[in-house]
């Protein structure tokens, strides 16, 4: 099938520009002055024509950071499955999603890897791939990274929180970063100071300050920072790159800031939830709507935002990803006597490229530079590119057709995730998707669902082209 998408403006890092995209199959065969005699006689042969007059061509969002049916604890599981995720990931114009398969104590890397495998074959709207979680490092766990490395998931997550569950300490995690330096991979860092941090929630539970705001009162900003620092620090020795997940504070983009000052390659993350929600307005309420907010680290208040954009435009920040990982009602009232038997997570696939083209009309970021954030850079980043990540003859034909006026309030009743809450209910967007292809098949097209569970495929990554 041939599809030529007219009249719109591509979108690229470097700007937009006016023209045709011609696909054919499942890539993007040429890209064409609109005025051209080929781009006139392109479209009276394609199967398709796709009128995008008035809208951005961009290349399909790549969100490096999801969980999908993540089972938490025993009692709480993520609310979208592979199927569900990733048809609202489309409904929102991302096009590939990083999920992760998990390695927990006392577990082997190679059965993680295959149930993750079973739960997302023949599910997916979009391509998706994995990093691994890994939750318990010993010599076993090391040797296992080339295998996986060699299976296409090429990036490795360690955790400094959660004692007792993925935590581990400085000595495993540098030997971790060094098995990673002689590999080329990724290193992946949920960066808070989980020991410190647990000595505070149980002072606060054992004071009777168990509402959801001590979920964010428990996790100080500067315990982020430390953390990274110490990420960084250990990185360094390793010699090895660093990627901090779900970067949430000033404090902590700092500490980026210093590590790249010196040289290194340290990239952050950051998320929606962390440029526009508080924990003055979000988690500081009673019941069900603290619960909703609770995600680690914990929403900031207002003083982080305007760094955090500033983090952005500036490339302290490369990558702005979801951590998609909403739980319904039913489990967040787990804690409802005490915040730590909450599922820590929220959920926003369906909402990051609509949130983030809202910061580009309210002057935040740049229209080239917020494809580079939602799309480009993380493709670059986690070895997907240039089949991912840009609008370019060969590669994949991931492509949003994106209406850049249109005007839409967020929350449960029009958004396609299946969760019962969420923390953006009321929230107004500028900015939404038309038509999304997938590899050349349609998968939203103007405005109607037309995927199918199973179109989507497992992605091998290579390393990435930013530090080879
Ligand atoms: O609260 C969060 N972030 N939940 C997902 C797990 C993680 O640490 O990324
Ligand atoms: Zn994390
Ligand atoms: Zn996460």
């Amino acid at each position: 099938m041939t599809i030529v998408i007219r009249g719109g403006s591509v979108v690229s890092t470097s700007g937009a520009t006016p023209a045709d995209v011609v696909v054919d199959g499942e890539r993007i065969a040429a890209i064409l002055d609109p005025d051209s005699t080929m781009a006139e006689s392109v479209q009276t042969s394609a199967d398709r024509v796709i009128d995008a007059s008035g809208c951005y061509v961009l290349p399909g969002g790549v969100d490096a950071h999801v969980h999908l049916e993540l089972e938490m604890t025993p009692d709480a599981t993520s609310a979208d499955t592979f199927a569900t995720g990733t048809a609202a990931a489309a409904w929102g114009g991302t096009t590939t999603v990083i999920d992760f398969a998990g390695q927990t104590a006392g577990t082997h890397v190679r059965d993680a890897i295959e149930a993750r495998h079973a739960d997302a074959d023949g599910q997916c709207a979009i391509d998706y791939g994995f990093h691994l979680a890994m939750g318990d490092i010993h010599d076993a766990s090391l040797a296992e990274m080339e295998a996986v490395m060699q299976e296409g998931i090429t990036s490795f997550k360690y955790f400094m929180a959660y004692p007792g569950a993925w935590y581990s300490d400085d000595g495993k995690l540098l030997r971790a970063m060094q098995r990673a330096a002689e590999l080329g991979s990724m290193v992946m860092m949920h960066a808070e100071n989980g020991i410190a941090i647990d000595v505070l929630r149980d002072q606060a539970a054992a004071a009777g300050q168990t509402a959801p705001i001590w979920h964010g009162r428990t996790r100080p900003s500067r315990l982020e920072g430390e953390a990274v620092h110490r990420a960084a620090a250990l990185a360094e020795i390793a010699g090895t790159p660093l990627y901090i997940v779900h970067l949430s504070s000033s404090d902590a983009l700092d500490q980026v800031r210093f590590a790249r000052d010196r040289g290194q390659n340290v990239f952050a993350e950051t998320c929606p939830q962390y440029l526009y929600l508080t924990l003055d307005e979000h988690l500081d309420q009673p019941g069900r709507d603290g619960l909703t907010a609770i995600c680690s680290p914990p929403l900031r208040d207002h003083t982080h935002h305007a760094d955090l954009w500033h983090g952005l435009r500036r490339d302290e920040l490369a990558v702005v990803a979801t951590d998609h990982c909403p739980f319904c009602d039913n489990e967040k009232l787990l804690g409802a006597d005490d915040f730590r038997a909450t599922p820590n997570g929220l959920g926003s696939i369906e909402h990051r490229m609509d949130l983030l083209h809202t910061g580009v009309v309210e002057g935040e970021i740049g229209l080239a530079r917020w494809v580079e954030v939602c799309s480009t850079t993380p493709a670059r980043l986690f070895g997907l590119y240039p089949r991912k990540g840009v609008i370019a003859p060969g590669s994949d034909a991931d492509i949003v057709v994106y209406d850049p006026a249109a005007q839409h309030t967020l929350g449960v009743a029009s958004h396609h995730m299946n969760v019962d809450n969420s923390v953006w209910e009321g929230v107004q967007v500028t900015g939404q998707v038309r038509t999304v292809l997938s590899r050349g098949s349609f998968v939203i097209d103007e405005r109607t669902f037309s995927g199918r569970a199973g179109h989507g495929r497992f992605v091998e990554r290579q390393v990435s082209d930013l530090f080879v």
